[in-house]
């Protein structure tokens, strides 16, 4: 299994996902800044994976700064770089949840260095239970699916957007272990080609059976029965269950529903926001014309056209058969079951 994000003794090392599926090059960074870069520029992606990014970086950060004697000056610093690491992308809302939760550890350090050694087995705990969360994800994704079943998965919500197996991808790994068939079809992803750059790549790579399609084509390939289910990753899940992923994935989910297909959305409990209370208060990121307007470095419209490009798009809840967690997958009455997740003891 490749793995997108290491980190070891004051280097994270990052597949850069830009230059798949033809080269596999591994950026090698040290500082903070240049895990902005990486995370602005989508070498690193995913939402899982942006936050074990974020994560690093904030290390990495702390690792430089642990010179500096006062300790509420170091806290008050780490409080702005994380905030500046947040803003890189906004709709995946696992960055802002690794990058908080790092910050919550440091407040209880009693020394600079202390900080500094928390914030390392921190960065380092999320890396590896998100490992054994999609493992998980992968178990219960299975549970729904049967032997020789074709999905639909869009973007790439794969290993290489998490620690390891990925969301929507992980029960393709897991049903691989366990000597079960499962083919996919993957749509390209424009504008950035993510399912044919990435998601075709990698389940190639794990020798499962996949078939490419343009966004375009995926109401069509819904409606001649040859998909048995669509399966998806997110950025961020609402309260209510409304789900901010990839833009295109609105389109399949109306497509699916029209055409009977049960739609999931694959995703930890991280990606599950229940502070924000609908899809509508989501905030969707919008990427430079240039993702639209060229491809590989040359245009492919006018000069002058404006362009809209949102990254994101949100699929209202009633669209989502079910959402497959690490502790199960949660239907029918969203706000109460995705809430029970978080307060089991209030759900009796
Ligand atoms: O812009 P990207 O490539 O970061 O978008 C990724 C997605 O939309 C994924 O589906 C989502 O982050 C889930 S990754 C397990």
């Amino acid at each position: 299994m490749i793995t997108a994000v290491t980190y070891n003794d004051g280097v994270v090392t990052l597949l850069d996902q830009r230059k798949l599926p033809g080269d596999s090059v591994f950026l090698k960074l040290t500082t903070v800044e240049e895990i902005k870069a990486a995370i602005l520029s989508l070498s690193v992606r995913g939402a899982p994976a942006i936050g074990i990014a974020a994560a690093y970086g904030l290390v990495l950060w702390a690792q430089s700064n642990r010179k500096e004697q006062d300790l509420n000056v170091f806290k008050q610093s780490l409080i702005t770089e994380a905030n500046g690491l947040k803003a890189t992308r906004p709709t995946a809302v696992n960055l802002a949840w690794a990058v908080d939760r790092l910050l919550r550890v440091s407040d209880t350090a009693a020394s600079v260095d202390g900080a500094v050694e928390t914030l390392t087995q921190e960065a380092q705990k999320i890396d590896e239970e998100d490992l054994l969360i999609c493992k998980t994800i992968g178990e219960h994704g299975l549970t729904l699916l049967k032997d020789g079943d074709t999905l639909l998965t869009h973007c790439n919500a794969g290993g290489i957007a998490t620690a390891g197996y990925g969301t929507a991808l992980a029960p393709f790994y897991l049903a691989r272990e366990r000597n079960m068939t499962l083919h996919a079809y993957a749509t390209e992803t424009r504008p950035v080609g993510q399912g044919a750059r990435l998601t075709v790549w990698e389940l190639e790579q794990l020798g499962i059976d996949v078939t490419l399609i343009t966004d375009s084509m995926a109401a069509h390939t819904l409606q001649s029965g040859r998909i048995q289910a669509v399966i998806v990753g997110a950025d961020r899940i609402a309260a209510n269950g409304d789900t901010a992923n990839k833009i295109g994935t609105l389109s399949l989910a109306v497509a699916a529903k029209a055409f009977g297909v049960p739609f999931y959305v694959a995703a930890p409990l991280s990606t599950i926001d229940v502070h924000t209370a609908t899809g509508a208060d989501i905030p969707i990121e919008e990427r430079a014309a240039e993702e639209v307007t060229h491809v590989h470095g040359r245009i492919i419209t006018t000069e002058t056209v404006r362009v809209y490009n949102p990254a994101f798009d949100v699929t209202p809840h009633q669209y989502i058969d079910g959402i497959i967690t690490e502790k199960g997958v949660i239907r029918g009455d969203y706000q109460t079951n995705l809430s029970a997740l978080f307060h089991p003891a209030a759900s009796h």
